[in-house]
């Protein structure tokens, strides 16, 4: 199978701007750990997101809400250590930039310095305005999120489809515009119409990455842990499973069990 690996020898926002402009699509997955990340990065994959999804199929909470910022530095330095290639976007975790905008610059300033990571995640529209500015103004590039944005989940009370009412889809335009003027180099859009995240990529310059938004955006991002079937339960209508590893590592496992349970293994050539 090929590997779709460009000629860019390392991914920037600048780059990513370009690819938006040639219309070449862009790839990004969750990362999260150093072994993960050294074989994503080595595909070929355009931006890593160490998304706040880590408190759910990293820590088997039942949303992102749990995840402190220490923790989303810990996996964001493990995964900045194994890329060579790929832009590194780290989520800001819930409860670390809503307050104030001081306390969003301090969290930003702290994943930047303390994981070496390239940019920074946060979610909403209009009500973090000043944070996304503060936070650009101190020299951090900055990932819009808006749609549904899983810190918010609460408020919304489910996980179903978003902004497919007339005034929500207004409101999320008016956001997406305010992102990008506010300077924002990219725009997450997640579970929304398809023909609403097309109408946002339009009329945005800058790249616009849907999960669950449809083809007509310039990228998408799923979740690796989802896309690579290691989650069993998770199965929205938007996921792409592309591979079986649940079952992979069953049978590997498995195999293992019985070969240790029946003393074949180590064998005489794995032994000293
Ligand atoms: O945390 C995450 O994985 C995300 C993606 C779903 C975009 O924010």
């Amino acid at each position: 199978m090929s590997v779709h690996k460009s000629d860019i020898k390392k991914v920037t926002t600048h780059q990513l701007q370009e690819m938006k402009s040639r219309g070449e699509k862009i790839s990004m997955l969750t990362a999260y750990d150093y072994s993960m990340a050294r074989i994503l990065d080595a595909g070929g994959i355009d931006v890593l997101l160490v998304g706040d999804s880590a408190s759910n199929v990293m820590a088997g909470n039942e949303t992102t809400l749990p995840i402190t910022l220490d923790h989303m530095i810990w996996h964001a330095s493990s995964v900045v250590k194994a890329v060579e290639r790929a832009l590194v976007v780290v989520d800001i975790p819930f409860g670390s930039y809503q307050a104030n905008s001081s306390e969003a610059l301090r969290s930003a300033i702290r994943i930047m310095k303390e994981s070496g990571a390239h940019a920074v995640k946060v979610e909403g529209g209009s009500e973090i305005k000043e944070s996304v500015m503060r936070i650009i103004s101190a020299g951090v590039p900055v990932m819009g999120h808006l749609g549904l944005t899983p810190q918010s989940i609460y408020k919304f009370g489910t996980y179903s489809v978003r902004a497919k009412e007339e005034a929500e889809a207004e409101k999320l335009i008016e956001d997406a515009l305010l992102l990008e003027s506010c300077g924002c180099f990219a725009l997450v859009l997640e579970k929304i119409p398809s023909k609403l995240a097309e109408k946002v990529a339009q009329r945005l310059r800058i790249p616009v990455i849907g999960i669950g938004a449809g083809p007509k955006v310039d990228g998408q991002v799923l979740v690796v842990h989802d896309m690579l079937g290691i989650t069993k339960d998770f199965k929205p209508r938007f996921l792409r499973r592309y591979a079986d590893l649940n079952q992979v590592i069953t049978e590997a496992v498995s195999h293992y069990i019985a070969d240790v349970k029946s003393s074949s293994f180590p064998n005489d050539k794995e032994s000293y």
